[in-house]
């Protein structure tokens, strides 16, 4: 779709607006492998360097400043800054930064999760997603006394080797297929792990009926069914699981629960999450040096007293209406634009065909990184693959700018 020359153009056009981001590229490589910490964050030619971020603007170390429409993948749910949460997290700075020893601000954090989510009874704090996710397969294996787990093609649960290649004890089958799950099911099998909606692998949403298949097959072979809402919490008050009115035997949270700061934690019954219990028999050991730290257990619980229904309310309407408007606008430039949505997430598919699954998602290509690029060159700070997540704190006004921007970055592309 773009040509080699358009793509240059605007390559060039990004290196002449970024000097100084270049340069800090340069160094980032010297101490840094690939002058990166998240594989996920690098594009070519190098990543714009931020130095201060306030609600939804970004600005970067030449003073070019940005709409963020990604809010770090999905965790900043009110924008960069907030202001509530800056003070909670400086009063908890204050008292102390972290303790070796339980606080109330674990167990104020703790029950707003279970008062809020359907199916976290107790919870176990960790340090990201990605522990949550291998905690709770840990959890899943202790109970049913097996060692297998299902995951999906395109799922994410954290880049630990045990979630995220190839590995013995796991089986991957494609996302929205009832009869592959049917069929990869028996009594060797301890959980199967899954996003209600496929987030960095392009916001495709569970078709109802394939999680209800999940729910019976799971039971059919007593294995647990382990549901990550890390990304789809922020979709309705009790996330994913009661937008399908989903009975899940765990549940993994992250990002938007530590409000900015890192957290993770693990949902369930008390009668799975017992075997965490230290003074019971057969439990499991889990230890973490920073489970449950005190200014994200504050600032986190803070974030999620401002996610009222209708704050998500709100933004799930401004998410609509907004990928709507995307995807008119790039076929009124006769690009091929499918936006797929859940709640306040989308994905903006450079592509005929609406994706139900992974591997209907075309591949990073030249067009994804051309559609980046020219949204960059027009104020507007997306990922690099295309998933957008908003904030709480867009006004009518940033939304326009977000259209308007995603308008003429299409007319860049088309232009050729
Ligand atoms: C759905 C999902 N689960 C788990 C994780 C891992 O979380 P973390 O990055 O906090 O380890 C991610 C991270 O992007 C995610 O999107």
């Amino acid at each position: 779709m773009v040509s080699a020359k358009c793509f240059e153009g605007l390559v060039r056009e990004f290196q002449g607006r970024t000097h100084r981001s270049r340069k800090v590229a340069e160094r980032a490589r010297r101490v840094l492998p690939g002058g990166e910490t998240r594989s996920i964050t690098y594009y070519s030619p190098y990543p714009v360097s931020i130095t201060s971020a306030s609600g939804p603007v970004i600005t970067d170390c030449d003073g070019n400043s940005y709409l963020d429409i990604l809010n770090n993948y999905t965790s900043l749910v009110h924008g960069h800054a907030f202001g509530p949460v800056v003070a909670t997290a400086i009063a908890a700075a204050r008292e102390g930064i972290v303790y070796p020893a339980p606080h109330e601000a674990q167990l104020d954090l703790a029950e707003h999760l279970s008062e809020r989510h359907p199916t976290a009874e107790k919870v176990r704090f960790t340090n990201s997603g990605t522990e949550a996710a291998l905690l709770a397969i840990r959890i899943a294996q202790a109970v049913t006394g097996r060692d297998r787990f299902v995951l999906f093609e395109g799922g994410y649960h954290g880049s630990a080797p045990l979630i995220s290649g190839p590995h013995s004890q796991v089986i991957r089958v494609p996302f929205n297929d009832g009869a592959a799950v049917e069929e990869a099911l028996d009594d060797s099998i301890a959980a199967v792990l899954f996003e209600p909606c496929l987030g960095v692998g392009g916001v495709i949403p569970a078709d109802p009926g394939f999680v209800r298949t999940l729910r019976s097959q799971t039971h059919r072979v007593g294995a647990l069914l382990i549901t990550d809402e890390v990304q789809t919490l922020r979709a309705s008050y009790g996330g994913a699981t009661e937008v399908y009115g989903l009975e899940a035997d765990l549940v993994i949270m992250a990002k938007l629960i530590g409000g900015g700061y890192p957290i993770g934690a693990v949902g369930g019954p008390a009668k799975h999450l017992r075997i965490l219990d230290q003074s019971a028999p057969g439990a499991i050991t889990h230890s973490g040096t920073f489970n449950g730290h005190l200014v994200s257990a504050r600032a986190g619980l803070t974030a999620l007293e401002h996610l009222s229904r209708s704050a998500i309310g709100n933004m799930n309407a401004s998410t609509e209406k907004l990928a709507d408007r995307i995807e008119m606008s790039g076929r009124a430039h006769g690009l091929p634009v499918i936006v797929t949505r859940f709640g306040s997430m989308m994905h903006v598919h450079l592509q005929e065909m609406k994706p139900t699954q992974a591997a209907h998602v075309t591949p990073n290509s030249t067009d994804t990184a051309a559609l980046h690029l020219a949204l960059l060159l027009e104020g507007i700070f997306a990922a690099p693959r295309g998933l957008v997540a908003l904030s709480t704190v867009l006004t009518d006004v940033h939304l326009e700018s977000i259209a308007t921007g995603y308008d003429r970055a299409f007319a860049r592309m088309a232009a050729g």
